[in-house]
Protein backbone atom coordinates (compact mmCIF):
# COMPACT_ATOMS: atom_id res chain seq x y z
CA UNK A 1 0.00 0.00 0.00
CA UNK A 2 1.27 3.63 -0.85
CA UNK A 3 -0.93 5.83 -0.88
CA UNK A 4 -3.40 6.61 2.15
CA UNK A 5 -6.63 8.78 2.52
CA UNK A 6 -7.36 10.41 5.67
CA UNK A 7 -10.84 11.12 6.02
CA UNK A 8 -11.47 13.89 8.93
CA UNK A 9 -8.77 15.97 10.01
CA UNK A 10 -9.42 16.34 13.72
CA UNK A 11 -7.22 15.12 16.47
CA UNK A 12 -7.19 11.50 15.19
CA UNK A 13 -7.43 12.43 11.67
CA UNK A 14 -4.27 14.36 12.13
CA UNK A 15 -2.58 11.87 14.56
CA UNK A 16 -2.95 9.45 11.71
CA UNK A 17 -1.63 11.52 9.05
CA UNK A 18 1.03 12.22 10.75
CA UNK A 19 2.08 8.76 11.50
CA UNK A 20 2.08 7.46 8.19
CA UNK A 21 3.76 10.53 6.71
CA UNK A 22 6.66 9.41 8.97
CA UNK A 23 6.61 6.19 7.96
CA UNK A 24 6.77 7.46 4.12
CA UNK A 25 3.53 6.76 3.41
CA UNK A 26 1.88 8.86 0.58
CA UNK A 27 -1.27 11.21 2.86
CA UNK A 28 -3.94 12.50 1.25
CA UNK A 29 -5.99 14.58 3.80
CA UNK A 30 -9.80 15.46 3.44
CA UNK A 31 -12.52 17.07 5.55
CA UNK A 32 -16.03 18.38 5.14
CA UNK A 33 -15.45 21.62 6.75
CA UNK A 34 -13.83 23.96 3.97
CA UNK A 35 -9.73 24.77 5.14
CA UNK A 36 -9.53 22.30 7.61
CA UNK A 37 -7.39 19.62 5.93
CA UNK A 38 -4.87 22.45 5.18
CA UNK A 39 -5.05 23.57 8.79
CA UNK A 40 -3.77 19.93 10.09
CA UNK A 41 -1.13 20.17 7.35
CA UNK A 42 0.01 23.08 8.70
CA UNK A 43 -0.60 22.01 12.18
CA UNK A 44 1.35 18.74 11.31
CA UNK A 45 4.41 20.84 9.91
CA UNK A 46 4.73 22.73 13.22
CA UNK A 47 4.67 19.22 14.64
CA UNK A 48 7.36 18.00 12.40
CA UNK A 49 9.69 21.07 13.08
CA UNK A 50 8.99 20.89 16.97
CA UNK A 51 10.09 16.76 16.50
CA UNK A 52 13.48 18.45 14.54
CA UNK A 53 14.04 20.77 17.39
CA UNK A 54 13.83 17.73 19.87
CA UNK A 55 16.25 15.59 17.30
CA UNK A 56 13.85 13.21 16.75
CA UNK A 57 13.38 14.13 12.97
CA UNK A 58 16.59 15.33 10.98
CA UNK A 59 15.91 18.04 8.23
CA UNK A 60 15.67 15.61 5.33
CA UNK A 61 12.65 13.65 7.40
CA UNK A 62 10.98 17.15 8.09
CA UNK A 63 10.75 18.30 4.44
CA UNK A 64 9.93 14.42 3.26
CA UNK A 65 7.19 13.99 6.09
CA UNK A 66 5.51 17.35 4.65
CA UNK A 67 6.21 16.24 0.97
CA UNK A 68 4.00 13.21 1.57
CA UNK A 69 0.96 14.88 2.86
CA UNK A 70 -1.28 16.53 0.17
CA UNK A 71 -5.00 18.17 0.91
CA UNK A 72 -7.64 16.93 -0.73
CA UNK A 73 -10.51 19.47 -1.57
CA UNK A 74 -12.81 16.50 -2.43
CA UNK A 75 -13.55 12.94 -2.10
CA UNK A 76 -13.40 12.47 -5.91
CA UNK A 77 -9.69 12.98 -5.54
CA UNK A 78 -9.08 9.56 -3.50
CA UNK A 79 -9.38 7.48 -6.82
CA UNK A 80 -5.97 6.27 -6.60
CA UNK A 81 -5.65 5.33 -3.03
CA UNK A 82 -4.90 2.13 -1.75
CA UNK A 83 -6.63 2.67 1.87
CA UNK A 84 -8.89 5.15 3.25
CA UNK A 85 -9.07 5.64 6.51
CA UNK A 86 -12.04 7.52 8.34
CA UNK A 87 -11.93 9.56 11.44
CA UNK A 88 -14.86 11.64 11.38
CA UNK A 89 -18.22 12.20 13.77
CA UNK A 90 -19.06 9.45 15.54
CA UNK A 91 -22.30 9.07 13.75
CA UNK A 92 -23.20 5.68 12.07
CA UNK A 93 -25.53 7.09 9.55
CA UNK A 94 -22.66 9.77 8.24
CA UNK A 95 -19.95 6.93 8.06
CA UNK A 96 -22.16 4.54 6.55
CA UNK A 97 -23.04 7.50 4.01
CA UNK A 98 -19.16 8.33 3.31
CA UNK A 99 -18.06 4.63 2.91
CA UNK A 100 -20.85 4.73 0.04
CA UNK A 101 -19.90 7.69 -1.37
CA UNK A 102 -16.03 6.21 -1.28
CA UNK A 103 -17.28 2.81 -3.09
CA UNK A 104 -18.07 5.09 -6.02
CA UNK A 105 -14.92 6.45 -6.34
CA UNK A 106 -11.96 4.19 -5.28
CA UNK A 107 -10.72 1.06 -6.95
CA UNK A 108 -12.04 -2.22 -6.47
CA UNK A 109 -8.95 -3.69 -4.33
CA UNK A 110 -8.98 -0.40 -2.33
CA UNK A 111 -9.34 -1.23 1.48
CA UNK A 112 -11.98 1.10 3.60
CA UNK A 113 -11.16 1.62 6.99
CA UNK A 114 -13.16 3.33 9.98
CA UNK A 115 -11.18 4.55 13.05
CA UNK A 116 -14.30 4.24 15.03
CA UNK A 117 -14.32 3.66 18.99
CA UNK A 118 -17.69 2.54 19.62
CA UNK A 119 -19.68 1.89 16.47
CA UNK A 120 -19.98 -1.82 14.54
CA UNK A 121 -17.90 -2.21 11.44
CA UNK A 122 -20.49 -4.60 10.68
CA UNK A 123 -22.70 -1.83 10.76
CA UNK A 124 -20.76 0.51 9.06
CA UNK A 125 -20.24 -1.47 5.59
CA UNK A 126 -24.19 -2.56 5.69
CA UNK A 127 -25.12 -1.05 2.62
CA UNK A 128 -21.33 -1.20 0.96
CA UNK A 129 -21.48 -3.19 -2.35
CA UNK A 130 -18.36 -5.03 -0.98
CA UNK A 131 -18.83 -5.11 2.76
CA UNK A 132 -15.26 -7.54 2.30
CA UNK A 133 -13.15 -4.68 2.24
CA UNK A 134 -14.39 -2.91 5.38
CA UNK A 135 -12.44 -3.16 8.36
CA UNK A 136 -11.76 -1.41 11.46
CA UNK A 137 -8.18 0.18 12.45
CA UNK A 138 -8.68 1.51 15.88
CA UNK A 139 -5.93 3.70 16.85
CA UNK A 140 -5.39 5.64 20.00
CA UNK A 141 -4.57 9.37 21.31
CA UNK A 142 -2.05 10.43 20.64
CA UNK A 143 -1.37 8.08 18.00
CA UNK A 144 1.80 8.60 17.40
CA UNK A 145 2.83 7.71 20.99
CA UNK A 146 0.29 4.98 21.81
CA UNK A 147 1.54 2.09 19.81
CA UNK A 148 -1.12 -0.24 19.82
CA UNK A 149 -3.88 -0.56 17.03
CA UNK A 150 -6.87 -2.74 16.94
CA UNK A 151 -7.61 -4.50 13.84
CA UNK A 152 -11.12 -5.58 13.66
CA UNK A 153 -13.28 -7.84 10.90
CA UNK A 154 -16.28 -7.09 10.72
CA UNK A 155 -18.69 -10.05 10.05
CA UNK A 156 -18.48 -9.93 5.99
CA UNK A 157 -14.41 -8.71 6.53
CA UNK A 158 -12.39 -10.91 3.82
CA UNK A 159 -9.33 -12.49 6.58
CA UNK A 160 -6.70 -11.49 3.62
CA UNK A 161 -8.13 -7.86 4.13
CA UNK A 162 -7.16 -8.26 7.92
CA UNK A 163 -3.79 -9.41 6.80
CA UNK A 164 -2.64 -6.60 5.03
CA UNK A 165 -3.47 -4.21 7.55
CA UNK A 166 -1.64 -6.33 10.44
CA UNK A 167 1.37 -6.02 7.68
CA UNK A 168 0.45 -2.22 6.92
CA UNK A 169 0.34 -1.08 10.78
CA UNK A 170 3.38 -3.11 11.51
CA UNK A 171 5.33 -0.90 9.08
CA UNK A 172 4.21 2.08 11.15
CA UNK A 173 5.89 1.09 13.61
CA UNK A 174 2.62 0.08 15.64
CA UNK A 175 1.86 -3.07 16.69
CA UNK A 176 -1.45 -4.32 15.55
CA UNK A 177 -3.55 -6.60 17.77
CA UNK A 178 -6.72 -8.83 15.95
CA UNK A 179 -9.87 -8.48 16.88
CA UNK A 180 -13.57 -9.19 16.44
CA UNK A 181 -16.12 -6.75 16.27
CA UNK A 182 -17.51 -6.45 19.42
CA UNK A 183 -18.81 -3.27 21.55
CA UNK A 184 -15.50 -1.31 23.03
CA UNK A 185 -13.29 -4.03 21.35
CA UNK A 186 -10.59 -5.09 23.29
CA UNK A 187 -9.22 -2.08 24.86
CA UNK A 188 -12.01 0.27 25.92
CA UNK A 189 -14.06 -3.15 26.72
CA UNK A 190 -10.96 -4.34 29.26
CA UNK A 191 -10.88 -0.64 30.26
CA UNK A 192 -14.54 -0.72 31.76
CA UNK A 193 -13.18 -2.80 34.70
CA UNK A 194 -11.03 -0.32 36.51
CA UNK A 195 -13.55 2.80 36.31
CA UNK A 196 -16.85 0.83 37.27
CA UNK A 197 -15.96 -0.82 40.22
CA UNK A 198 -14.19 2.19 41.44
CA UNK A 199 -17.83 4.05 41.42
CA UNK A 200 -19.71 0.93 43.00
CA UNK A 201 -16.77 0.89 45.43
CA UNK A 202 -17.27 5.12 45.91
CA UNK A 203 -21.18 4.76 45.55
CA UNK A 204 -21.05 2.75 48.40
CA UNK A 205 -19.32 5.04 50.24
CA UNK A 206 -16.12 2.75 51.19
CA UNK A 207 -13.47 5.64 50.87
CA UNK A 208 -13.32 8.78 49.14
CA UNK A 209 -11.53 9.42 46.02
CA UNK A 210 -8.17 10.47 47.14
CA UNK A 211 -8.11 7.24 49.28
CA UNK A 212 -9.27 4.68 46.28
CA UNK A 213 -7.10 6.28 43.87
CA UNK A 214 -4.34 6.34 46.41
CA UNK A 215 -4.40 2.72 47.12
CA UNK A 216 -5.11 1.05 43.78
CA UNK A 217 -1.94 3.51 42.42
CA UNK A 218 0.37 2.32 45.55
CA UNK A 219 -0.86 -1.13 46.53
CA UNK A 220 -1.53 -1.97 42.61
CA UNK A 221 1.08 -0.04 40.88
CA UNK A 222 -1.36 1.57 38.31
CA UNK A 223 -0.24 5.04 37.29
CA UNK A 224 -3.42 6.85 37.81
CA UNK A 225 -5.99 6.12 40.30
CA UNK A 226 -9.32 5.53 38.58
CA UNK A 227 -10.82 8.97 39.33
CA UNK A 228 -7.85 10.68 38.44
CA UNK A 229 -8.26 8.88 35.09
CA UNK A 230 -11.80 10.30 34.49
CA UNK A 231 -10.60 13.93 35.26
CA UNK A 232 -8.29 13.40 33.04
CA UNK A 233 -10.33 11.95 30.20
CA UNK A 234 -13.75 13.93 31.06
CA UNK A 235 -16.96 12.67 31.73
CA UNK A 236 -18.59 14.15 28.65
CA UNK A 237 -16.24 11.09 27.32
CA UNK A 238 -16.23 8.51 29.79
CA UNK A 239 -19.90 8.63 30.87
CA UNK A 240 -21.14 8.17 27.47
CA UNK A 241 -18.87 5.29 26.59
CA UNK A 242 -19.95 3.35 30.09
CA UNK A 243 -23.54 3.59 28.79
CA UNK A 244 -23.20 2.39 25.25
CA UNK A 245 -21.06 -0.36 26.40
CA UNK A 246 -23.77 -1.13 28.80
CA UNK A 247 -26.72 -1.08 26.15
CA UNK A 248 -24.66 -2.60 23.73
CA UNK A 249 -24.40 -5.89 25.97
CA UNK A 250 -27.89 -5.55 26.52
CA UNK A 251 -27.45 -4.38 30.14
CA UNK A 252 -24.99 -6.91 31.45
CA UNK A 253 -24.43 -5.88 35.19
CA UNK A 254 -20.98 -6.73 34.56
CA UNK A 255 -20.55 -2.49 32.55
CA UNK A 256 -23.19 -0.91 35.12
CA UNK A 257 -22.37 2.79 34.84
CA UNK A 258 -23.14 4.88 38.19
CA UNK A 259 -25.43 7.52 38.91
CA UNK A 260 -22.45 8.97 40.18
CA UNK A 261 -21.25 10.18 37.29
CA UNK A 262 -24.27 10.76 35.34
CA UNK A 263 -25.19 13.34 37.76
CA UNK A 264 -21.72 14.89 37.25
CA UNK A 265 -22.03 14.92 33.78
CA UNK A 266 -25.52 16.89 34.31
CA UNK A 267 -24.03 19.27 36.59
CA UNK A 268 -21.05 19.92 34.20
CA UNK A 269 -18.12 18.51 36.26
CA UNK A 270 -16.56 17.24 33.79
CA UNK A 271 -13.09 17.17 35.21
CA UNK A 272 -9.92 18.99 34.19
CA UNK A 273 -11.55 20.73 31.42
CA UNK A 274 -13.89 22.38 33.42
CA UNK A 275 -11.87 22.78 35.98
CA UNK A 276 -13.81 20.44 38.64
CA UNK A 277 -15.24 16.78 38.39
CA UNK A 278 -13.69 14.62 40.96
CA UNK A 279 -10.98 16.39 42.19
CA UNK A 280 -10.70 20.34 42.06
CA UNK A 281 -8.13 21.86 39.28
CA UNK A 282 -5.78 23.20 39.92
CA UNK A 283 -5.68 20.21 42.10
CA UNK A 284 -4.72 21.65 45.60
CA UNK A 285 -2.07 19.21 48.03
CA UNK A 286 -3.87 16.27 49.40
CA UNK A 287 -4.83 15.58 52.69
CA UNK A 288 -3.83 12.59 54.02
CA UNK A 289 -6.18 10.85 56.67
CA UNK A 290 -4.60 12.03 59.66
CA UNK A 291 -2.44 9.70 62.27
CA UNK A 292 -3.83 9.75 65.88
CA UNK A 293 -1.99 9.10 68.05
CA UNK A 294 -2.64 5.91 69.78
CA UNK A 295 -4.03 5.50 73.43
CA UNK A 296 -3.77 1.81 73.51
CA UNK A 297 -1.14 -1.22 72.50
CA UNK A 298 -3.46 -3.88 72.54
CA UNK A 299 -1.86 -7.30 71.72
CA UNK A 300 -3.07 -8.57 68.42
CA UNK A 301 -4.75 -12.01 67.20
CA UNK A 302 -4.60 -12.79 63.96
CA UNK A 303 -7.15 -14.48 61.82
CA UNK A 304 -5.68 -15.24 58.07
CA UNK A 305 -7.65 -17.22 54.97
CA UNK A 306 -4.22 -17.97 53.89
CA UNK A 307 -1.11 -19.41 55.89
CA UNK A 308 0.87 -17.44 54.16
CA UNK A 309 -0.64 -14.26 54.90
CA UNK A 310 -0.72 -15.65 58.48
CA UNK A 311 3.26 -15.61 58.61
CA UNK A 312 3.69 -12.68 56.83
CA UNK A 313 1.76 -10.99 59.57
CA UNK A 314 3.21 -12.28 62.20
CA UNK A 315 6.51 -11.45 61.41
CA UNK A 316 5.75 -8.01 60.22
CA UNK A 317 4.44 -7.15 64.02
CA UNK A 318 6.64 -8.80 65.98
CA UNK A 319 9.17 -7.01 63.77
CA UNK A 320 7.42 -3.82 65.33
CA UNK A 321 7.78 -4.99 68.90
CA UNK A 322 4.15 -5.97 68.86
CA UNK A 323 2.82 -8.44 71.01
CA UNK A 324 0.99 -11.51 69.60
CA UNK A 325 -1.92 -13.07 70.85
CA UNK A 326 -0.96 -16.81 69.97
CA UNK A 327 -4.25 -18.34 71.63
CA UNK A 328 -7.05 -20.52 69.69
CA UNK A 329 -9.98 -17.99 70.81
CA UNK A 330 -8.70 -14.09 71.18
CA UNK A 331 -8.23 -12.28 74.48
CA UNK A 332 -10.33 -10.44 75.53
CA UNK A 333 -8.56 -7.49 75.26
CA UNK A 334 -6.87 -8.37 71.85
CA UNK A 335 -7.53 -6.45 68.33
CA UNK A 336 -8.49 -9.58 65.84
CA UNK A 337 -6.57 -8.99 62.74
CA UNK A 338 -8.48 -10.56 59.86
CA UNK A 339 -7.43 -11.46 56.55
CA UNK A 340 -10.36 -12.45 54.18
CA UNK A 341 -10.47 -12.64 50.43
CA UNK A 342 -14.11 -11.21 48.72
CA UNK A 343 -15.72 -10.83 52.26
CA UNK A 344 -16.18 -7.73 54.26
CA UNK A 345 -15.53 -6.94 57.54
CA UNK A 346 -18.57 -8.00 58.88
CA UNK A 347 -18.43 -11.44 56.73
CA UNK A 348 -14.66 -11.65 57.80
CA UNK A 349 -15.78 -11.21 61.47
CA UNK A 350 -18.38 -14.18 61.63
CA UNK A 351 -16.33 -16.50 59.50
CA UNK A 352 -13.37 -16.44 61.80
CA UNK A 353 -15.97 -16.21 65.03
CA UNK A 354 -14.50 -12.71 66.46
CA UNK A 355 -15.97 -9.22 68.21
CA UNK A 356 -16.78 -6.97 65.46
CA UNK A 357 -16.07 -4.49 67.88
CA UNK A 358 -12.76 -5.52 68.33
CA UNK A 359 -12.13 -6.30 64.07
CA UNK A 360 -10.17 -4.97 61.67
CA UNK A 361 -8.89 -6.71 58.16
CA UNK A 362 -6.16 -5.96 56.24
CA UNK A 363 -5.84 -6.72 52.23
CA UNK A 364 -3.02 -8.77 51.99
CA UNK A 365 -3.52 -9.19 47.81
CA UNK A 366 -0.71 -6.87 47.45
CA UNK A 367 1.43 -8.35 49.98
CA UNK A 368 2.58 -6.43 53.59
CA UNK A 369 4.93 -4.31 51.52
CA UNK A 370 2.72 -2.31 49.57
CA UNK A 371 0.11 -0.03 50.32
CA UNK A 372 -1.25 -1.49 53.03
CA UNK A 373 -5.48 -1.39 53.43
CA UNK A 374 -7.20 -1.58 56.98
CA UNK A 375 -11.04 -2.43 56.58
CA UNK A 376 -13.30 -1.45 59.74
CA UNK A 377 -16.67 -2.86 60.55
CA UNK A 378 -19.74 -0.77 61.52
CA UNK A 379 -18.62 -1.25 64.74
CA UNK A 380 -14.99 -1.69 65.32
CA UNK A 381 -13.79 0.57 68.20
CA UNK A 382 -12.11 4.09 67.00
CA UNK A 383 -9.16 3.56 69.82
CA UNK A 384 -8.43 0.48 68.06
CA UNK A 385 -8.43 2.14 64.52
CA UNK A 386 -6.31 4.67 65.39
CA UNK A 387 -4.08 2.29 66.94
CA UNK A 388 -3.77 0.05 63.88
CA UNK A 389 -3.39 2.67 61.39
CA UNK A 390 -0.95 4.37 63.11
CA UNK A 391 1.13 1.09 63.16
CA UNK A 392 0.25 0.25 59.60
CA UNK A 393 1.88 3.44 58.39
CA UNK A 394 5.05 3.88 60.27
CA UNK A 395 7.13 3.17 57.92
CA UNK A 396 7.79 4.37 54.72
CA UNK A 397 4.95 2.13 53.41
CA UNK A 398 1.43 4.25 53.81
CA UNK A 399 -1.88 2.82 55.07
CA UNK A 400 -5.27 3.82 54.68
CA UNK A 401 -8.59 2.80 56.51
CA UNK A 402 -11.62 2.10 54.67
CA UNK A 403 -15.11 1.51 55.71
CA UNK A 404 -17.12 -2.52 55.33
CA UNK A 405 -16.60 -3.28 51.74
CA UNK A 406 -16.52 -6.69 50.02
CA UNK A 407 -12.94 -7.27 49.26
CA UNK A 408 -11.56 -4.44 50.10
CA UNK A 409 -10.53 -2.03 47.32
CA UNK A 410 -7.46 -3.75 45.68
CA UNK A 411 -9.30 -7.10 45.86
CA UNK A 412 -12.68 -6.47 44.09
CA UNK A 413 -10.57 -3.73 41.23
CA UNK A 414 -8.80 -6.64 40.51
CA UNK A 415 -11.23 -9.19 40.18
CA UNK A 416 -13.09 -7.18 38.12
CA UNK A 417 -10.52 -6.27 35.81
CA UNK A 418 -9.19 -10.24 35.85
CA UNK A 419 -12.91 -11.46 35.64
CA UNK A 420 -13.84 -9.18 32.62
CA UNK A 421 -10.73 -10.14 30.63
CA UNK A 422 -11.40 -14.04 30.99
CA UNK A 423 -14.63 -12.97 30.01
CA UNK A 424 -13.11 -11.59 27.15
CA UNK A 425 -11.18 -14.35 26.45
CA UNK A 426 -14.08 -17.08 26.69
CA UNK A 427 -15.87 -15.60 23.89
CA UNK A 428 -12.80 -15.16 21.57
CA UNK A 429 -12.72 -11.73 21.14
CA UNK A 430 -8.94 -11.74 20.62
CA UNK A 431 -6.38 -14.50 22.08
CA UNK A 432 -5.33 -14.00 25.27
CA UNK A 433 -1.92 -13.14 24.77
CA UNK A 434 -3.41 -10.21 22.21
CA UNK A 435 -5.68 -9.56 25.37
CA UNK A 436 -2.89 -8.35 27.47
CA UNK A 437 -0.71 -6.80 25.31
CA UNK A 438 -3.84 -4.89 23.96
CA UNK A 439 -4.26 -4.00 27.50
CA UNK A 440 -0.95 -2.95 28.41
CA UNK A 441 -0.11 -0.96 26.02
CA UNK A 442 -3.78 1.13 25.74
CA UNK A 443 -4.30 1.32 28.95
CA UNK A 444 -1.01 1.31 30.45
CA UNK A 445 -1.47 -1.41 33.17
CA UNK A 446 1.72 -2.85 34.25
CA UNK A 447 0.69 -6.36 33.15
CA UNK A 448 -1.67 -7.54 30.84
CA UNK A 449 -5.17 -8.70 32.65
CA UNK A 450 -4.58 -12.34 32.75
CA UNK A 451 -1.06 -12.70 33.08
CA UNK A 452 -1.84 -10.31 36.55
CA UNK A 453 -4.36 -12.80 37.46
CA UNK A 454 -1.69 -15.80 37.25
CA UNK A 455 0.62 -13.85 39.36
CA UNK A 456 -2.35 -12.82 41.95
CA UNK A 457 -3.34 -16.08 42.09
CA UNK A 458 -6.49 -16.98 39.77
CA UNK A 459 -7.66 -19.31 42.56
CA UNK A 460 -7.52 -16.16 44.70
CA UNK A 461 -9.24 -13.90 42.33
CA UNK A 462 -12.07 -16.75 41.88
CA UNK A 463 -12.36 -17.19 45.44
CA UNK A 464 -12.82 -13.03 45.65
CA UNK A 465 -15.46 -12.91 42.40
CA UNK A 466 -17.44 -16.37 43.82
CA UNK A 467 -17.95 -14.95 47.34
CA UNK A 468 -18.33 -11.41 46.24
CA UNK A 469 -21.07 -13.16 43.70
CA UNK A 470 -22.72 -15.17 46.97
CA UNK A 471 -22.94 -12.68 49.68
CA UNK A 472 -24.09 -9.28 46.93
CA UNK A 473 -26.05 -11.60 45.04
CA UNK A 474 -25.35 -9.26 42.83
CA UNK A 475 -24.74 -11.32 39.20
CA UNK A 476 -22.00 -8.83 37.85
CA UNK A 477 -19.71 -10.64 40.02
CA UNK A 478 -20.30 -13.77 38.52
CA UNK A 479 -17.54 -15.87 37.65
CA UNK A 480 -16.31 -16.22 34.51
CA UNK A 481 -16.50 -19.64 32.61
CA UNK A 482 -12.77 -19.11 31.63
CA UNK A 483 -11.57 -17.84 35.07
CA UNK A 484 -13.28 -21.55 36.69
CA UNK A 485 -12.41 -23.67 34.37
CA UNK A 486 -8.81 -22.95 34.15
CA UNK A 487 -8.04 -22.92 38.02
CA UNK A 488 -10.36 -26.15 37.93
CA UNK A 489 -7.43 -27.20 35.68
CA UNK A 490 -4.99 -25.90 37.37
CA UNK A 491 -3.67 -24.38 33.88
CA UNK A 492 -2.63 -20.31 33.58
CA UNK A 493 -5.21 -17.92 32.36
CA UNK A 494 -3.58 -17.66 29.21
CA UNK A 495 -4.15 -21.44 27.98
CA UNK A 496 -6.52 -21.78 25.16
CA UNK A 497 -7.45 -25.16 23.43
CA UNK A 498 -5.38 -24.48 20.25
CA UNK A 499 -2.33 -24.12 22.28
CA UNK A 500 -2.08 -28.15 23.15
P1 LIG B 1 -12.78 15.46 15.83
O1 LIG B 1 -14.08 16.08 16.14
O2 LIG B 1 -11.54 16.01 16.44
O3 LIG B 1 -12.57 15.44 14.23
C1 LIG B 1 -13.53 14.98 13.34
C2 LIG B 1 -13.29 15.67 11.99
O4 LIG B 1 -14.11 15.03 11.03
C3 LIG B 1 -13.64 17.14 11.99
O5 LIG B 1 -12.55 17.88 11.47
C4 LIG B 1 -14.86 17.23 11.09
O6 LIG B 1 -14.92 18.43 10.34
C5 LIG B 1 -14.65 16.05 10.18
N1 LIG B 1 -15.88 15.51 9.59
C6 LIG B 1 -17.09 15.37 10.16
N2 LIG B 1 -17.96 14.81 9.29
C7 LIG B 1 -17.27 14.62 8.13
C8 LIG B 1 -17.61 14.07 6.87
N3 LIG B 1 -18.84 13.64 6.61
N4 LIG B 1 -16.65 13.97 5.94
C9 LIG B 1 -15.40 14.43 6.18
N5 LIG B 1 -15.02 14.98 7.35
C10 LIG B 1 -15.95 15.05 8.33
O7 LIG B 1 -12.95 13.91 16.17
P2 LIG B 1 -11.84 12.85 16.65
O8 LIG B 1 -11.69 12.93 18.11
O9 LIG B 1 -10.64 13.01 15.79
O10 LIG B 1 -12.57 11.47 16.33
C11 LIG B 1 -12.72 10.98 15.04
C12 LIG B 1 -13.09 9.53 15.08
O11 LIG B 1 -12.09 8.80 15.79
C13 LIG B 1 -14.40 9.21 15.77
O12 LIG B 1 -14.99 8.12 15.12
C14 LIG B 1 -13.97 8.83 17.18
O13 LIG B 1 -14.89 7.99 17.82
C15 LIG B 1 -12.68 8.09 16.87
N6 LIG B 1 -11.71 8.02 17.97
C16 LIG B 1 -11.47 9.12 18.76
C17 LIG B 1 -10.52 9.05 19.77
C18 LIG B 1 -10.19 10.24 20.60
O14 LIG B 1 -9.52 10.09 21.64
N7 LIG B 1 -10.61 11.44 20.22
C19 LIG B 1 -9.78 7.79 20.03
C20 LIG B 1 -10.06 6.74 19.10
C21 LIG B 1 -11.02 6.84 18.14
Amino acid sequence: MHIIAVIGTGAMGAGIAQLCAQAGFNVRLYDVQAGAAHKARDRLAQVFETLAGKGRLTPGDVTQALANLQVSVSLKELHDCDLVIEAIVEKLDVKQAVFKELEQIVRADCLLASNTSSLSITAIAQGCQRPSRVAGLHFFNPVPLMKVVEVIAGLETDNAVIEQLMTWVNQLGHWPVRCHDTPGFIINHAGRAYGTEALAILGERVAPVQVVDRVLREAMGFRMGPFELFDLTGLDVSHPVMESIFEQYYQDPRYRPSVLTRQMLNGGRLGRKSARGFYSYPRSEEAQQPLVRPTCNPPVWIGAQEPEDHRALANWLAGQGITLDNASIPGADSLCLLAPYGLDACGAAQAFGTDPARTLCIDMLPGIERHRTLMRTPVTHTHLCDFALALFANDTVGASLIEDSLGFICQRVMAAIVNLACDMAQQGIATPADIDRAVQLGLGYPSGPLAWGDALGAARVLNIVQRMAETSHDPRYRPSSWLRRRVGLGCSLGFERSAC
